[in-house]
């Protein structure tokens, strides 16, 4: 069923777990996600960041989340993941959207604070939800590449005034992490976290969460973390897949027999995050 994120997103912050966020880019990515979340009875969020949307199609992309959203017997969001850009946020929640976020990260506070005001007030009104971020995650995505050395880690004063003077939904924080793939271990912040969830009282999201150990997962969450996001890890089992596959059948040609087992792998990995995060046997 298609729920809005603050409906998920409230029941894991008052209940203590998380619910992962997975990037969408096509039908297979989505149904993986979608057969994972039924099979551990788990709600989940499904994303598309700008380039995903660039990719498909905003037309494809929304209706291909909606059919598998109103298909699904858990609930499931359908989110904009780093909406950087206004008139891309507005286009989403036009195309039913039920949960977007607004990505002022790489602007002073005020202005953060500003633009994401600005969100909200349009957001609500619809009945959408909204995530801000705050601080400066580090690595690559579509649109921001953040130098570790530019990587802030989020105050926690500056994350309650924020959290007030917007009313969004939930918080992105930089606590360490990074997208993409890391060079060395990741080392999270895990006092950031407790400070940032004890004062704002909110679910709170965490970036960039392919990589990070299944402990540090478990100890984020345990700690106040509600939204983890996945976009790598499962590119890597796409991957994987589709390289093993083409290397034992040389000669095969057809789509659906080179993309079952890829849709298979991804399924798997989603389905061992949901029980790690805690969402699963929540639906
Ligand atoms: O946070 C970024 C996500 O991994 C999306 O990446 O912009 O290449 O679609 P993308
Ligand atoms: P990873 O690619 O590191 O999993 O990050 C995903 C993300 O944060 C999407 O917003
Ligand atoms: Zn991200
Ligand atoms: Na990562």
């Amino acid at each position: 069923m298609l729920v809005t994120g603050k409906e998920i997103l409230q029941d894991a912050h008052k209940n203590g777990y998380a619910v992962g966020a997975f990037n969408i880019n096509n039908m297979e990515i989505i149904q993986a996600i979608i057969d994972a979340a039924e099979e551990t009875r788990s709600p989940v969020i499904l994303q598309a960041s700008q380039g995903g949307i660039k990719y498909a199609g905003i037309d494809y992309i929304s209706k291909l989340a909606k059919v598998a959203a109103e298909k699904a017997t858990v609930p499931v969001a359908i989110h904009l993941d780093h909406g950087t850009d206004f008139d891309q946020v507005m286009l989403c929640i036009r195309n039913g959207f039920t949960s977007v976020m607004v990505d002022g990260s790489r602007f002073p506070l005020e202005e953060n604070i500003e633009l994401t005001k600005k969100v909200v007030e349009i957001a609500h009104a619809v009945g959408v939800s909204v995530e801000a971020e705050l601080g400066k995650i580090g690595g690559t995505e579509d649109h921001i590449k953040v130098d570790e050395k530019d990587a802030t880690m989020t105050d926690p004063d500056e994350a309650l005034r924020f959290a007030k003077e917007t009313d969004v939904d939930y918080l992105a924080i930089a606590v360490g992490t990074a997208h993409g793939v890391y060079k060395g271990k990741p080392e999270l912040d895990f006092d950031r976290i407790k400070t940032i969830k004890k004062m704002t009282n909110m679910p709170l999201v965490l970036h960039g969460s392919s990589g990070v150990s299944y402990d540090d997962i478990e100890k984020a969450v345990s700690l106040g973390i509600n939204k983890i996001n996945i976009d790598t890890d499962v590119r890597m089992a796409f991957a994987d897949a589709i390289k093993e596959f083409i290397k034992e059948n040389p000669d095969e040609i057809d789509p659906r027999n080179i993309l079952k087992p890829a849709r298979a792998n991804m399924s798997k990995i989603v389905a061992e995050k949901m029980r790690v995060f805690g969402s699963a046997g929540r639906a």
